[in-house]
């Protein structure tokens, strides 16, 4: 076993610790106002991000899950939505679009998706198919060469932003899960609209929508495989995207553990820094164990997805604990810092206030325990 990141590894780490640095000077404002980080989200096109597992001659830059979630967790680290914002358009769109799309939609789509000229999002819940998939009530009618899509769904990344979307429908409602597809639909057809961006409590500067389908025409050929296999695209997407959203949730909790070790050894109570006083450093100690502990979870599940084992399971795992070793840690770093962690310009609070939707999105906490406990028991 060996723990040493190789030298590609390396480098896209520093890459990315470099590229978040620049990241730092309008966080707080782009959170305050939600405001969509659009340069950002270009330069990670031209940094190779926005395609970072797709292959090379697709656009991409041909790197493995291990490369992603490393670049991922060090953009996490210092701002969660520009994370989340990658990580929805190369887990939930472009990996799909990579593994089951024909060469003529990879050509199409991925290629400019990849090269980050395009932005992807995915669209699977809905008003009432959150937690349970399945249960899915947007339409899409069979007409022969087409499909007419009716429908809402609500809660999606980069709704607003996106240029192709992956929609998730139902076309058999008799057949239930095994009745759903997914649909590859344009920005602009007529029909599809776009709702009013949510006001959420944190990841503010990435952009979440519903989206409303009414009488939208979608060409047979943009249907991602075989008809009815959009359940099991859906799932399978979601076990890659759960890799990255703990990767999301890693980069939160370890830039709240920064923040809260350089400020312990600054701030002076009792005529000596806080990290003297046993309180505080217990803390630290507990935080510096279950984020690594959590790394590891997460580098694993990266890992074994490379190996082109198993992973679901894994990632449902690395999600579960990072999740919450995110937001239990973002809480304390908020209490290291005491009044200060309250205000936005030391950061921390923005951090948990962000930590909370890793235990919510592609899969709440609970999902993840059911996800693991299916496996163990099979
Ligand atoms: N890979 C492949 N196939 C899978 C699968 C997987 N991981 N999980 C299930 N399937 C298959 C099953 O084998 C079964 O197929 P067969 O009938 O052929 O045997 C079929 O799918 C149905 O499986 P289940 O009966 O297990 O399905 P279920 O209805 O009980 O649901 C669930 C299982 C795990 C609860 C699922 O509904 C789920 O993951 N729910 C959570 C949904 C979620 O994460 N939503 C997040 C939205 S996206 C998002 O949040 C994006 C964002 O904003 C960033």
């Amino acid at each position: 076993m060996n723990f040493e990141l190789s030298e590609e590894h390396k480098m896209i780490q520093q890459a990315a610790r470099e590229f978040a640095q620049e990241l730092k000077a309008g966080v707080i404002a782009r959170d305050e106002e939600a405001k969509f980080p659009f340069d950002f989200v270009k330069k990670m096109g031209e940094l190779g991000f926005m395609g970072i597992m797709t292959p090379e001659e697709y656009g991409g830059a041909g790197m493995d899950t291990l490369a992603y979630v490393l670049a991922l967790e060090e953009i996490a680290k210092i701002d969660a939505s520009a994370a989340v914002i990658m990580s929805a358009h190369n887990s939930l769109v472009l990996w799909g679009l990579n593994e089951y799309g024909s060469e003529e939609q990879k050509r199409k789509y991925l290629v400019p998706l990849a090269q980050g000229q395009k932005l992807g999002a995915f669209a699977l819940s809905e008003p009432e198919a959150g937690s349970d998939a399945s249960s899915q009530h947007t339409l899409a009618e069979d007409k022969g060469d087409h499909y007419v899509l009716n429908g809402t769904k609500n809660w999606i990344t980069n709704g607003g932003n996106a240029d192709i979307y992956l929609v998730i429908a139902q076309t058999n409602p008799e057949l239930g899960h095994k009745g759903i597809n997914v649909l590859i639909v344009e920005k602009g057809t007529p029909g599809f609209t776009i709702g009013p961006k949510e006001n959420k409590l944190g990841i503010r500067s990435s952009d979440t929508h519903s989206l409303m389908f009414s009488d939208v025409i979608v060409p047979k050929e943009n249907r991602i495989g075989e008809d009815g296999f959009g359940f099991k695209f859906a799932m399978k997407t979601l076990d890659g995207g759960r890799i990255g959203i703990a990767a999301q949730a890693l980069g939160i909790a370890a830039g709240a553990y920064d923040l809260a070790l350089a400020y312990s050894q600054e701030r002076k109570t009792f005529g000596k820094p806080i990290s003297n006083h046993q309180a505080i450093q217990f803390k630290l100690a507990d935080m510096e164990v279950e984020i690594e502990a959590a790394r590891l979870l997460t580098y694993k599940a990266a890992w074994t997805k490379d190996q082109g084992l198993p992973y679901g399971k894994e990632a449902a795992m690395a999600k579960l604990h990072t999740s919450e070793v995110a937001m239990k840690h973002t809480v304390e770093a908020v209490q290291i810092h005491g009044g200060y962690g309250y205000v936005k310009e030391y950061h921390v609070e923005r951090l948990m206030r962000d930590a909370k939707i890793t235990q919510i999105y592609e899969g709440t906490s609970e999902i993840q325990r059911l996800v693991i406990a299916r496996e163990i028991l099979k």
